[in-house]
């Protein structure tokens, strides 16, 4: 027998897309967390725009929670359904819509996946610039939803920045087009920017126009080894101050290990505590004089310890792959992610107090420091060790994160920097943004979504 309103949106939508099969129910109801067990109503995959407005509308009526879904590779459980919700993927509307040589934009379906973006703005001579590991399988929905960061961030900025227009389904079922690429509208509100970064609690993103800018600029990338954590923004500074930097990512010994043994390259003899990942701008003498001047530098005030230079695309790939592969050799060990920021400025005492703070907590677990140092922004992921119970491995870090979350406040940072708050860090989010701030959010989300239908549970409770 089949469930009185699946029937019902059958009879609204006749031509969308539904499934039911328990794989399929397991499979679209979690996201990378792995956390909750899955447990939607179904899944549609709705082809067009009508179709997610009839999915909205029936939702309303029927009083049915939405969960949108990307690519499900979301690391703080926005994507997931574990309460009867139904399951709305994009994956579907994936398509390239229009691209403008004058406006350069490139105007995409929200279930395109990230690199097929990248890929789109290649075939036309241009980039666009936000990067990571989960380029293959995220959506660039998924990327405008959680306002992603990545890899790139400290040369061209969050997702954010690089949002033309939006097209939108709101709570109500009424579609929005924000902001139609324009570079200049001071109309009042911009809705689009309130859109970004909303983990799908205010609208679901059908379409995105999204700028592109001139490709990269031939670079090189070097590999550091560093004897301390405490040198680390120094190094920083002293090659932001000699190259134009595209990239500055850092990790420890431990991320290393790991990397390692899910089948990377050893890159140096001995092992070093702490690495950098630096690229930069080059293809010139006076670029590549200042990268070895920045690396003697650091080498003569004994910051850098080690160092590569990559002399080949293939070795590049090989050294970014030590930063890139950090994610998928810990998922093995179910990780708690910590995604935290602070100013960079404010970055030095921060360190030293959560290095200091982390290692009294958590002496019985394997601890791994890596991220986008460059932006502020630190992932620090706790290994779960194979004895302990999931529950009481999470009920642990949970009293740690309570600490961090004061380090946090008192440095004025944020409890997440670019995963989102989704069902992780919803106990956290008035650890970094006040009361009032949390109010005015609830009552935006209350004018996008009267009905609470879009999201609920996630980023706050209704
Ligand atoms: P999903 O996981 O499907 O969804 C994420 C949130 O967006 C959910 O709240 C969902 O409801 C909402 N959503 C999805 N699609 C829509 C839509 N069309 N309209 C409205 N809401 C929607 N993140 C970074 O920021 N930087 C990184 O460097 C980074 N590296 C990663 C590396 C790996 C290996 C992995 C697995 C993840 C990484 N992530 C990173 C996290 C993740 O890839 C990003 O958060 C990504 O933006 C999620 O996209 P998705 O399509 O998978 O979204
Ligand atoms: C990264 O920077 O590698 C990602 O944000 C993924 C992660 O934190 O695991
Ligand atoms: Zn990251």
């Amino acid at each position: 027998m089949t469930d009185p309103r699946l029937d019902a949106l059958r009879q609204a939508a006749p031509a969308l897309r539904l499934k039911t099969d328990p794989a399929d129910l397991e499979h679209y109801g979690r996201d990378w967390t792995r956390r909750w067990t899955p447990a939607p109503l179904a899944i549609a995959l709705p082809g067009n725009v009508e179709e997610v407005q009839a999915v909205v509308r029936w939702a309303n009526q029927q009083g049915v929670a939405i969960v949108p879904s990307g690519g499900r590779t979301g690391l703080s459980g926005g994507a997931v359904a574990a309460n009867g919700e139904l399951v709305l993927s994009l994956e579907r509307m994936n398509q390239a819509l229009a691209f403008d040589p004058v406006d350069r934009t490139l105007t995409v379906q929200a279930g395109m996946p990230l690199e097929a973006v990248h890929n789109g703005a290649r075939e036309h001579g241009l980039q666009y610039p936000v990067d990571f590991a989960a380029r293959g399988s995220c959506s660039i929905g998924g990327n405008i939803a959680t306002n992603a960061g990545g890899i790139r961030v400290i040369r061209y900025g969050n997702t954010r920045e690089w949002i033309a227009g939006l097209k939108v389904v709101a709570g109500t079922g009424d579609v929005l087009d924000l902001n139609r690429g324009l570079i200049k509208n001071s109309s009042g509100y911009d809705l689009r920017q309130l859109l970004i970064g909303s983990e799908g609690t205010l609208g679901i993103v059908v379409e995105a126009t999204l700028r592109l800018t001139d490709p990269p600029p031939p670079s090189n990338v070097m590999l550091l080894a560093l004897p301390s954590f405490e040198v680390l923004m120094q190094v920083f500074a002293a090659f932001r101050q000699r190259l134009q930097l595209e990239a500055f990512e850092f990790f420890t010994d431990v991320a290393l290990k790991h990397v390692l043994a899910h089948g990377a390259q050893k890159p140096f003899d001995e092992i070093h505590p702490f690495y950098v990942v630096a690229e930069f701008a080059s293809g010139d003498e006076a670029t590549e004089a200042a990268a070895m001047a920045a690396f003697e530098h650091g080498m003569e005030q004994g910051w850098i310890v080690d160092g590569v230079i990559s002399q080949s695309g293939a070795q590049a790939a090989q050294l970014w792959r030590l930063r890139e592969g950090i994610t998928e050799s810990l998922a093995r060990y179910k990780p708690y992610k910590n995604d935290v920021s602070v100013r960079i400025s404010a970055m030095p005492a921060f360190l030293a107090e959560t290095q200091q703070l982390l290692s009294e907590a958590y002496p019985h677990f394997e601890v791994v420091w890596f991220g986008h140092i460059g932006d502020g922004n630190l992932h620090i992921n706790v290994l779960k060790p194979d004895d302990v119970a999931d529950a009481d491995f999470i009920a642990a870090c949970e009293q740690v994160t309570k600490l961090l979350a004061d380090c946090l406040r008192r440095h004025g940072g944020s409890i997440s920097a670019e995963h989102g708050i989704g069902l992780v860090k919803k106990p956290y989010l008035g650890s970094t943004r006040s009361d009032a701030e949390v109010a005015l959010m609830r009552g935006v989300k209350h004018v996008f979504d009267p009905n609470g239908v879009l999201n609920p549970g996630k980023l706050f409770d209704p």
